[in-house]
């Protein structure tokens, strides 16, 4: 008898979606086709259920002592911030913008944690006027702006101080820590840093931030990167003379999205880090951790139709509806090397085919491809897609100007029901705020 082949990615991607044997596939147990039918395409849907499934899970993982921030740059839509939220998270913001989404997904500013090197007076002022927990500064230059504001305007914002660490982490595919970084203040820094803050005592300092990068597949360097923050945050604490009382280690779990990827161990990396704040003991002490893709990439799906097949010298290719203006990552944006996401047919999704194509959307350039040589089964014009995984770092972390196309509508699925979340644009948007002199 021949073994059973292990899962591969878009096995495990589809499971989220379709029963086994089951012939459609459904979001949220609602069928893709309906939803196109209903809601148009190119449509990114999300389903609730999944991201609530998802941080209960990291939740329970990290253990009671550690506080979840859901970081919104992934998915900056309210309605799945605001599932997140009900189901017990903080938010992460990176933007004055991000703030105004957090607010209308119902988080209260103390939940929110502000991180992002470029902060600017407009930032400053909303975080403050939203009473906003912890602004995570990033460079002295951007503290001396933070105390200027907060002199002028009679605020006391509370800060941590975000940490370059001195080496990067290991298993990281975008490593935002170690070395000469944008990010963060390098380590012999912190100090003269710590004391000046505690000095001019316009700030409440609250403690240490560190996020050392995304996509980390590596749970016991991702575990061990935690441990050094608390070391650190120790050592300085004795030279301060005063407490760091909150411990923000970042996030980055790694969300496989590419055949061969590895899984994240989140038990792992939850273990190691439940076992360093036990040994920490510390009761006075706030952990945190803020988590985008792992919390959201599961719970979405892009669906785009087919708008024409064609052959070109032999190849097969579709010509998609959706494309990398709205679903930049699947396209490869940020990657170094350009690997498919799991792409399936709505209609027999497990069904593997015997076609070869190329799959790309309808910008005018060859790097609008979210798949050469995929093996599909024989499509038509007409015909549904879904990539899946695609919940993180989509429509969010695409070039949506290119072409001037309308935006996609965004659905959330939940209990059943269906609700538009983004409406779809209008090309006539391709003139918003444009003027003629
Ligand atoms: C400061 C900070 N926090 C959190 C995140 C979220 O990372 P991820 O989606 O990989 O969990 C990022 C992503 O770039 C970040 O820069």
């Amino acid at each position: 008898m021949q073994p059973t082949p292990p899962p591969t990615r878009k096995d495990l991607a589809l499971a989220e979606h379709v029963p086994p044997g089951a012939r459609e596939l459904a979001i949220g147990g609602i069928a893709a086709e309906e939803l196109a039918g209903r809601f148009g395409t190119p449509l990114y849907v999300f389903a609730a259920e999944i991201l609530r499934r998802t941080l209960a899970r990291v939740r329970a993982a990290l253990g009671p002592r550690v506080r979840v921030l859901y970081a919104l740059k992934a998915n900056p839509n309210a309605a799945l911030a605001r599932v997140l939220r009900l189901a017990g998270a903080g938010a992460e913001i990176a933007s004055a913008g991000e703030i105004h989404v957090a607010r209308a997904a119902g988080f209260a500013g103390a939940d929110m944690h502000f991180a992002g090197p470029g902060k600017n007076h407009e930032d400053f002022a909303l975080a403050t006027a939203t009473g906003l927990g912890t602004l995570n500064l990033e460079s002295e230059a951007e503290y001396t702006a933070l105390a200027a504001f907060a002199r002028a305007k009679g605020a006391r914002p509370g800060v941590a101080v975000r940490v370059n660490p001195k080496d990067a982490m290991a298993g990281s595919r975008m490593k935002m820590g170690g070395g000469s970084k944008k990010f963060g203040v390098d380590e012999p820094e912190l100090l003269p840093l710590l004391r000046r803050i505690r000095r001019e005592d316009v700030c409440t300092l609250r403690g240490l931030h560190v996020y050392a990068g995304t996509q980390s597949f590596d749970a016991a360097a991702w575990a061990a990167n935690a441990g050094h923050l608390v070391d650190l945050a120790n050592g300085l604490e004795r030279d301060l003379g005063a407490p760091l009382a909150s411990l923000n280690f970042g996030g980055g779990f790694g969300v496989a999205s590419f055949e061969g990827d590895p899984d994240f161990d989140l038990e792992r990396a939850g273990a190691g880090l439940q076992d360093r704040i036990a040994r920490d003991a510390r009761p006075d002490r706030t952990y945190w951790v803020e988590l985008g893709r792992y919390l959201t990439a599961p719970a979405g799906v892009y669906l785009t139709r087919v708008v024409y097949a064609k052959t070109s010298q032999g190849k097969r290719h579709l010509i998609l509806d959706g494309g990398m203006h709205q679903h930049g990552a699947a396209a490869g944006l940020g990657s170094v090397i350009r690997r498919a996401f799991p792409m399936v047919p709505a209609r027999e999704p497990w069904r593997t085919g015997a076609e070869r194509y190329t799959c790309g959307g309808p910008l005018c350039t060859p790097a609008d491809e979210f798949a050469a040589d995929l093996l599909l089964p024989e499509l038509h014009a007409g015909d549904l897609l879904a990539i899946l995984v695609s919940g993180a770092y989509g429509l969010t972390f695409s070039n949506t100007m290119f072409l001037s196309h309308p935006a996609p509508a965004e659905v959330l699925v939940d209990g059943g029901q269906a609700w538009v979340v983004r409406e779809r644009g209008r090309p006539e948007d391709a003139l918003r705020g444009q003027r003629l002199p």
